[in-house]
């Protein structure tokens, strides 16, 4: 989604505003632009695709443009095409703005200023709330008044950030759903950002501001107040623990291929975050009042977009056979609207890496609203989701900048195998005996994984020849049963996602029932049957698909010598998994469809880490 950027200080405006927008890239974006105070006057430089775009601009000015004060914004399109002239900033008279978020009543506010004589310039929804900052300046009130006022004629969730020529070296931010997060620059001066990784090189200590503040941020420091009563608030710096070097490539070719070499460490991190390992019960968790609300629930009910949602599926499997307690699972764009029944003992659980994703954040607030208790499982300290839920768990995978998500999947994943074996341990529905076996088979993943991903290995060797054989094919099918079904649907997402090919997740058994329609010569067929208690069936699914002629890609037991021999491609698990329980098998499944996909999109040419129309966290409908 939209990135936003405002710095004021001692140091060249322009060069922080470039650098803070390309930490901003990986949320996706198709447009950008910045607006930099010169001598009390505001000019603009935006264009069309990527950032790269702006700093030719920059670097083709014969006199390089000092400021100390300006703001910048990276553009995902919501209203209006993803042009130059839809770009932010929008100057409107002296009155410049970047906003991120969407105003509802768009159409109302522009019906309303054509008929007082205003002519938008541009498709968007965001410059009419530079036109009413303007009225309200005209009128006589001061630049924070004016936006104040504007605010308040506002429907929807969205920041904003606007700066004015009658008030030179003022930048007022408002955080209204959409985060804004600020810090002080040690050299002086203030740095505002829609999220904190632009920040990280001037400070730790972010401010995380609150749902309805403004910030007023000039060379002498920063104000916060209440945008209702004006007045003013004080808000607690929250010390981030994630360092600038992870938001390093560190060598890789791509974000993704980090991210997906990091998972062991994630695996070994999350658990030390999270696990008491001084109790009787292996997954006893840290106190907190995420413990408490586990403890009370007869009923959990996973609500998620996505990747996530895909975590939030095997959790169900895992929470079920571990510990008996019922889990739903759904679809958060689609809960919130249908009106759902939620029995009274239900934990509901939002699962969102971001912490921002808009319709799991709605599905929080109204069941805060229903007083249904609420947890959230995030990556992300100070996300609306972490503040907002009753608790929270994280997950500790690090900053995950590449915009499709692996390493906080794993993560997630990882959670609701914990969240498995303690509930079941709470309910006894296992003996300890077993719950103790399950733990001392998860600690041997992460090195599973170092073994899985080492160079030379065979899984990596066979990914790469399979690749290379695929170039010709039209679409593709991921098949699995049981905990391979959400890995399915979770390989399937990611090649959509990042090479662009058309690909559909199924559960195996369901293949027969339309989609073998679709089967023919030209189609691929990945099949996930590692050696547990589905692999049968999934395999005799797969005698189907071969008798319609579809190329098959195995992903099994490198001694499973059988389904080999029905597959044209073959991607062995590494022999070591034989020590773990095959009910663990998803952990080491993770990587492969990643890496599948990963050389899939490598040898199309595509941009990994970015990938056309994708934002990373989705902070509108
Ligand atoms: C897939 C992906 C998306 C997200 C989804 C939910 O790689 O990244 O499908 O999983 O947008 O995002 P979060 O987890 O931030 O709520």
């Amino acid at each position: 989604m939209c990135g936003i950027v405002g710095y004021i200080g001692s140091r060249s405006a322009a060069d922080v505003l470039i650098q803070g927008l390309k930490h901003l890239e990986y949320r996706g974006y198709d447009s950008a632009g910045i607006a930099l105070f010169i001598k009390n006057q505001i000019v603009i430089e935006k264009s069309e695709g990527r950032l790269g775009n702006i700093e030719k601009i920059f670097r083709d000015k014969r006199v390089p443009l000092y400021s100390s004060c300006g703001i910048g914004h990276t553009r995902w399109a919501t209203h209006g095409k993803p042009t130059t002239k839809n770009a932010h900033p929008h100057k409107t008279g002296h009155v410049v703005l970047v906003h991120n978020g969407i105003i509802e009543n768009y159409l109302e506010i522009k019906k309303e200023l054509i008929l007082k004589g205003h002519t938008p310039q541009s498709e968007t929804d965001s410059e009419l709330f530079g036109f009413l900052v303007l009225d309200e300046m005209e009128l006589g009130a001061s630049l924070v008044t004016a936006v104040r006022r504007s605010f308040s004629k506002l429907l929807g969730q969205c920041s904003v950030v606007v700066m004015s020529e009658r008030e030179p070296e003022k930048i007022v931010g408002v955080r209204n759903g959409s985060p804004l997060v600020v810090v002080r620059d040690p050299e002086g001066g203030v740095v505002i950002a829609s999220d904190a990784q632009p920040l990280l090189p001037f400070s730790r200590e972010v401010i995380f501001l609150e749902h309805g503040d403004l910030v007023i941020a000039t060379h002498e420091g920063m104000q916060v107040i209440e945008l209702e009563s004006g007045l003013e608030v004080e808000r607690k710096p929250l010390s981030l623990e994630w360092s600038i070097e992870q938001m390093d490539k560190g060598g890789f070719p791509h974000y993704m291929l980090k991210e997906i070499y990091e998972q062991p460490g994630v695996i070994t991190h999350t658990l030390n975050q999270i696990l008491d390992r001084n109790q009787k019960n292996p997954f006893s968790l840290f106190p907190q009042p995420g413990v408490n609300l586990l403890n009370q629930a007869q009923e959990l009910c996973l609500v998620a977009c996505g990747t996530s949602w895909h975590a939030a599926l095997l959790g169900k499997y895992w929470i079920e056979r571990w510990s008996g307690i019922p889990v739903n699972v759904e679809l958060a764009s689609e809960f919130r609207y249908r009106d759902p029944v939620v029995r009274s003992g239900t934990l509901v659980i939002g699962v969102s890496q971001s912490g921002e994703t808009a319709d799991t954040l709605a599905v929080l607030r109204e069941m805060r609203v229903r007083r249904v208790p609420t947890l959230g499982v995030s990556n992300v300290r100070g996300s609306s989701i972490a503040r907002e839920a009753d608790a929270v768990f994280f997950t500790s995978a690090g900053p995950e900048v590449g915009v499709a998500a692996t390493k906080t999947f794993m993560a997630q994943i990882l959670v609701m195998l914990v969240f498995a074996g303690y509930l079941g341990f709470k309910q006894k529905k296992k003996s300890n005996l077993e719950i103790a076996q399950l733990f001392n088979e998860l600690v041997k993943i992460p090195h599973l994984l170092s073994q899985e991903l080492e160079e030379g290995s065979e899984m990596l060797k066979q990914i790469r020849v399979t690749v290379q054989n695929l170039s010709h094919s039209k679409g593709f099918f991921f098949i699995g049963r049981g905990y391979s079904y959400p890995l399915a649907l979770e390989g399937a997402l990611k090649l959509k996602e990042i090479a662009y090919d058309y690909a559909e997740g199924y559960a195996a058994g369901e293949l027969k029932h339309g989609p073998i329609a679709m089967i023919d010569q030209g189609m691929v067929v990945v099949v996930l049957a590692p050696r547990d208690s589905w692999r049968d069936k999934t395999v005799s699914n797969l005698e189907e698909v071969k008798a319609r002629g579809a190329m098959i890609v195995g992903i099994g037991d490198s001694d499973d010598y059988d389904l080999k021999n029905l597959c044209d491609d073959w991607i062995p698990l590494p022999s070591e998994n034989r020590s773990i329980d095959a009910g663990l098998l998803s952990f080491i499944l993770a990587p492969v469809v990643q890496l599948f996909s990963y050389y899939r999109a490598v040898q199309k040419g595509t941009d990994v880490d970015k990938p056309r129309n994708l934002a990373k966290s989705v902070t509108v409908e």
